[in-house]
């Protein structure tokens, strides 16, 4: 090319400047890498000149908020064939790319990042001829999901019932205890839509209980989900609750039995696995008075005063009612 050639020399001079300028702002400016939690960063580092560093020395360090240990290369040796000295927090999660250390790259890769490895991160060279050393700063952005149990104050996960169920309607309640900050907490229909509801709060210390309670009508789905929602600290938590409205399994042709037992098969299968898994609860509770005086050939109901029977589901994916059943609800946890 002969463009400099063409260029005047003043012109040059202001070229030559722009690049200078540039390159200087690439070095005064930090990298900034963001990612969302769980997934894996790239922390660039490259020589400008691109030499060899294959036999060479390199370290990663966090330096803020903390200090720690994060990578060290040192002419074919690392933390993960030999050298020690590696921060617990990034055991086994960081690696670095052999093939591109031939071209002055010594970028590594922190797999799995948690919040907590948000800070800057130095990348130094300290045996080169001319010591270098790169400055990136790494966010990890937090996502809602359900942390239960390991953070303080998250919401454990509702609990939920059905106080009352008639043919079209159930009453619901939903109960979120000891978290803190206050968690928002809502029912919700299977298509996510808000439910009206009431509310009641009560404070223990810093600590909410927090009950809700509504009335629902059938849906064509007829789940319904009581979500706990803590921003601050970017918690949910839900429980998914099946309401069989009376007639769904008591208002039947031939009983209550075969009723409950046709209407539960379609679904029995399927949640069997689930079951078998330990995700899945299901809980028969008690009659509906409609449905029950209606077929007076049914078997007598025995102990029809008693409170809300477990439905057993067996291993093998059978479902039992139990006689006093006529309606029945599952629970996914
Ligand atoms: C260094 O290697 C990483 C990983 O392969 C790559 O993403 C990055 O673009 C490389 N950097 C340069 C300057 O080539
Ligand atoms: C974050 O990392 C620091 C330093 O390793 C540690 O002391 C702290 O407990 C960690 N915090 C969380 C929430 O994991």
């Amino acid at each position: 090319m002969n463009l400099l050639k063409m260029l005047s020399a003043s012109e040059c001079l202001l070229l030559c400047l722009d690049v200078l300028i540039l390159s200087a702002s690439a070095e005064g400016s930090r990298i900034k890498v963001v990612v969302l939690e769980r997934s894996d960063a790239i922390l660039p580092c490259s020589l400008s000149t691109k030499e060899n560093i294959v036999q060479k020395l390199f370290n990663w360090r966090k330096v803020d908020p903390n200090k720690q240990e994060v990578f060290r290369y040192d002419g074919g040796l690392h933390y993960y064939n030999g050298l020690p000295g590696q921060d617990e927090h990034f055991s086994g999660r960081v690696s670095h790319f052999p093939l591109e250390l031939q071209f002055g790259n010594a970028s590594i890769m922190i797999k799995n990042t948690v919040v907590n490895d948000s800070g800057v991160y130095t990348c130094d060279f300290p045996r080169l001829q001319q010591k270098q050393t790169f400055s990136i700063e790494l966010v990890v952005e937090p996502v809602m999901r359900d942390r239960s149990g390991k953070i303080p104050g998250a919401a454990p996960k509702p609990l939920v019932q059905i106080l009352k169920t008639t043919k079209d309607q159930a009453r619901l309640k939903c109960e979120v205890r000891g978290a803190f900050p206050k968690p928002k907490v809502e029912w919700r229909d299977s298509n996510g839509n808000i439910l009206p509801a009431e509310e009641q709060v009560s404070q223990t210390g810093e600590r909410y209980d927090i009950t809700l309670f509504t009335t629902v009508t059938r849906t064509n789905s007829n789940i319904f989900l009581c979500v706990a929602t803590q921003e601050e600290i970017s918690h949910v938590t839900k429980h998914e609750l099946y309401v069989a409205f009376c007639g769904t399994c008591g208002q039947v042709i031939t009983g209550w039995l075969a009723g409950c037992l046709i209407g539960m098969l379609s679904f029995a299968l399927n949640l069997a696995a689930l079951v078998a898994t330990g995700t899945i609860s299901i809980r028969c509770n008690r009659g509906c008075p409609g449905s029950a005086n209606k077929s007076s050939e049914d078997p007598p109901a025995p102990d029809s005063e008693t409170g809300p029977e477990e439905l057993q589901v067996l291993r093998n994916g059978s479902v039992v009612c139990s006689p006093a059943t006529s309606h029945c609800s599952w629970a996914n946890y």
